[in-house]
């Protein structure tokens, strides 16, 4: 049976889930393949900046060749590539990952780790957005950690039946166990918004835009008091220690 009821959420472990590792790298495959993104195939001599945009899904990597200059294409994203791209994200603190699952099939993944204030520019290669989030969360501290979350998708099929909502929940709780307060992400705000974009400024989340890169992928940082979202976990309410 597909539908809601038949969709568990579960927090990645290596010991017991490795088996859900190709389902994972596949679903991340299908939604980077999809727009805004485009990330299917590209040119196998310049990478990044030959893609071939505009090929759907259908296109057969070995038989079609960069329109720019004449290289064969390949996978956007191979798989050893997601694998490792994962494990790296994993060794951050407070990193975890979180499928939705039915059956032995992926139809959900959220990611997310802790990072230091003082790193944001780094990680998101964008001068600025340190000195934007401590004036939005009303912070002086380089060494704060915030919650960054990092890839959410849920498989075309299975979307607006709050398995989004639920993964990020179960993101979320890791992050409250952690007494990290303060959410981060990235995703495409202009012209055309993401789905994404989206899903975080939607009402129940209230994600807002506290900055803009200035090139042409449209793309925004978006933050969030997520302490304000810890009531969505049920349960006591664990407020902060003072001085924290
Ligand atoms: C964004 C995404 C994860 C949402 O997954 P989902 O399971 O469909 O989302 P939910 O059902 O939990 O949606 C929760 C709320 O978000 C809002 N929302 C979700 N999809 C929306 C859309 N397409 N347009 C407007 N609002 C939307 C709604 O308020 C929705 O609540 P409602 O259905 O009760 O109205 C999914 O659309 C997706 O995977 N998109 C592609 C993501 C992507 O590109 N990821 C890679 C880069 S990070
Ligand atoms: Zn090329």
């Amino acid at each position: 049976m597909n539908g809601p009821a038949a969709v568990e959420i579960i927090r990645f472990d290596h010991r017991h889930h490795a088996h859900l590792l190709p389902g994972y790298v596949s679903l991340y495959q299908r939604v980077y393949a999809q727009a805004p993104w485009n990330e299917y195939l590209m040119c196998s001599r310049h990478r990044h900046d030959h893609p071939a945009v505009g090929l759907t899904e259908a296109a057969d990597p070995e038989s079609v060749a960069c329109a720019i200059c004449g290289a064969p294409l390949m996978v956007y994203w191979p798989a050893d590539e997601v694998r490792s791209d994962i494990e790296g994200d994993l060794r951050h603190p407070h990193a975890s990952l979180h499928l939705a699952v039915t059956g032995q099939q992926v139809v959900g993944l959220a990611v997310g780790y802790a990072l230091p204030l003082g790193q944001m520019d780094r990680k998101l290669r964008l001068p600025g957005t340190t000195a934007a989030l401590k004036t939005f969360f009303g912070t002086q501290s380089d060494e704060m950690e915030v919650a960054y979350f990092s890839d959410i998708a849920v498989d075309p099929a299975f979307r607006r039946n709050h398995i989004a909502r639920r993964l990020f929940l179960d993101r979320l709780r890791v992050f409250a166990e952690a007494r990290v307060w303060y959410g981060v992400t990235r995703t495409k705000g202009d012209p055309e918004p993401s789905v994404t974009y989206k899903w975080y400024t939607s009402d129940g989340m209230g994600f807002t835009v506290v900055n803009r890169y200035d090139d042409d992928r449209g793309r925004v940082v978006l933050a969030k008091r997520i302490i304000d979202l810890f009531c969505l976990l049920g349960g006591p309410y664990v407020p902060p220690e003072e001085g924290k």
